[in-house]
């Protein structure tokens, strides 16, 4: 299976990025299905119903959220009631929503998503070790009948998450970070055939502090009070995301690339 994963997609510039790129990597990619990291999409804090079916519309299948998830409390009833949201894991019990989905592609393709949270500089969550744990399959993906296995580590420390890549090293096809909105140099494949990158970065505009407009980031370091409103950086979004392919024996992991087109960034496709 071929699977595109895109990063934090932030404000406008974010989504534009997903409208413009995804249709696109889908037909030269071939894509089977993709997720997005949603939590920034609806003006850099949240989501709404709005700005998901704008994702839904351009390609993606499913949606995952992080830190960001309840900016916009009014998600609450879809994220209850619309598999194709998730929230990380280990939130506590009787948080709404869930954070681990089963879905098919369009060829009846089994994929298993997990969005955990790490706690590092984070809010402090459920430990996301035991969490990740309990929801990977004990061996390959195929061999539980997932044809794939992703999971997103929503958190700020890259030893964390590379922590958890090689937990789930050999059970998952691709465990991918996000939340710094930086993509890393880092994707290839563990010894036991999962794919890692540690931060799949932003779909947005660089020209920014992490997506936000510049001057009331700065201010915000220069002047602690009173805070200045944040808002998104409104210029051509580049879009960041990570490229895995997956042995259909196994389910793991036979190829993976950083994919980064448009706005500032440089280019990279997978070969
Ligand atoms: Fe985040």
């Amino acid at each position: 299976m071929k699977i595109l994963f895109c990063g934090d997609v932030v404000g406008r510039s974010g989504r534009e990025a997903v409208n413009t790129h995804v249709p696109v990597l889908r037909d030269r990619l071939h894509l089977d299905f993709v997720i997005a990291n949603g939590e920034n999409a609806a003006h850099g804090f949240g989501m709404t119903e709005k700005t998901c079916k704008e994702m839904f519309d351009a390609g993606v299948n499913v949606i995952t959220g992080g830190n960001h998830t309840w900016d916009k409390p009014d998600i609450i009833s879809q994220m209850n009631s619309d598999e194709r949201l998730l929230r990380p894991a280990n939130y506590p019990e009787g948080t709404p929503g869930r954070g681990v989905g089963i879905y098919k592609d369009g060829a009846g393709r089994k994929i298993k998503v997990i969005n955990v949270m790490t706690r590092l500089f984070m809010e402090l969550l459920d430990d996301p070790f035991p969490k990740v744990e309990r929801h990977l399959p004990p061996g390959s993906p195929k061999k539980s009948g997932f044809d794939a296995v992703i999971v997103d580590v929503h958190g700020e420390a890259t030893s964390e998450k590379m922590a958890l890549g090689h937990v789930s090293d050999g059970r998952a096809t691709l465990l991918v970070g996000t939340h710094t909105h930086v993509p890393t140099a880092d994707a290839f494949v563990l010894d036991g055939g999962t794919a890692y990158q540690t931060d799949a970065g932003m779909c947005g505009d660089y020209d920014s502090v992490i997506g936000m407009g510049k001057e009331a980031s700065i201010g915000n370091f220069l002047r602690k009070v009173p805070r200045e409103r944040m808002r998104p950086a409104e210029g051509e979004g580049t879009f960041c995301g990570v490229f895995v392919e997956s042995d259909p024996a196994t389910g793991l992991a036979v190829k993976v690339s950083a994919v980064r087109c448009g706005g500032r960034l440089s280019e990279q496709l997978p070969e």
